[in-house]
């Protein structure tokens, strides 16, 4: 593993090592323990759209590992003005250990890894987003004492998110079911290498456009904003669109009993999903985003350590 740009490139022992070492990491920063994994090192940032979580969650878990963080918005470096991906990889693989990148191409990312001879980490493309799904896999163990089995249902749009679940649910033994409107289906080339990873697994790969299919007895029922980073003068009509994907208590009765609700976060309550969903007592959405740390922090002391 040089890399982490997406979960179907990693084994299913690959992506368990991580969960495992993300638990471990987890205990130790609990009871006090100091790490050193990452002691001298620097991983650069590189953010071409916002965020909290991901940037929050790097920064300190490089910190708490002993290395350092530098945040590079593409407001203020060359690439946002038209610096190649090739000359920027160049240029930073003498300077740092790693790079972790948010961008709008998946494409971008995969070039930058390629061109760069120190780790590159994807933390969310138009396509993708694997360290979300790795934190999500965590949290999901935590509150279930399994993965394997387990069937998640996501509810909505056929985006990044919903793109690394089906890698993720694949890679960990879970049956994966996607409920999204007819034209706001999964990419076909990440569906077919889905297909290729649950054939593996022998897990269950449903894609539906019915929401009550996809949820029917999931023990995780997960869903993102309807407008991802980039879309936002569709909002009006996507709004229109996703109305009857909403995951609300209606919706989510016909999923298990002891079901825990997750959202990537940013979420739009009213929207997405209910309040009585998303703050109620299956909402496991800030253990999610605690576990974005612990489970980046694995792969950071895996990738550079
Ligand atoms: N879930 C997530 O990636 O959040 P941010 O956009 O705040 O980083
Ligand atoms: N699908 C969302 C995820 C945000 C973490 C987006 O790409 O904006």
């Amino acid at each position: 593993m040089k890399d982490l740009i997406s979960l179907h490139d990693l084994t299913a022992d690959e992506v368990k090592g991580l969960l495992e070492l993300g638990i471990k990491l987890k205990a130790e920063q609990k009871s006090g323990k100091e790490h050193h994994i990452l002691k001298g090192k620097t991983l650069g940032m590189i953010f071409t759209k916002s965020s909290t979580r991901t940037r929050v969650s790097f920064e300190v878990g490089m910190t708490q590992l002993g290395g350092y963080p530098l945040f590079l918005s593409s407001n203020d470096i060359q690439l946002g003005r038209g610096e190649t991906i090739y000359d920027t990889a160049k240029v930073l693989e003498r300077m740092l250990d790693g790079i972790m990148i948010r961008t709008y191409a998946h494409q971008d990312v995969i070039d930058l890894a390629e061109y760069a001879d120190i780790p590159v980490i994807n933390a969310l493309t138009d396509l993708l987003h694997p360290c979300q799904v790795l934190a999500d896999l965590m949290t999901a163990y935590e509150h279930k004492g399994k993965l394997e089995g387990l069937k998640l249902a996501y509810i909505g749009d056929g985006n990044n998110m919903a793109h690394s679940l089906m890698y993720g649910c694949a890679k960990a033994g879970l049956d994966c079911a996607i409920a999204a409107p007819d034209n706001y289906q999964c990419d076909a080339q990440v569906i077919a290498n889905a297909k290729e990873d649950f054939k593996k697994s022998g897990r269950e790969l449903i894609l539906t456009n019915d929401p009550v299919e996809a949820i029917k007895n999931a023990d995780i029922v997960y869903t993102d904003t309807w407008v991802s980073m980039g879309q936002e003068k569709e909002k009006a009509e996507r709004q229109k669109v996703f109305m009857p994907y909403q995951v609300n208590g209606g919706l989510f009765a016909h999923a298990d009993s002891e079901a825990v609700f997750m959202h990537c976060l940013p979420a739009y309550r009213g929207y997405e999903v209910t309040e009585e969903i998303i703050d109620g007592p299956h909402s496991v959405i800030f253990d999610e985003a605690e576990n974005r740390l612990h489970a980046q922090k694995a792969v950071m002391a895996t990738l550079m350590g």
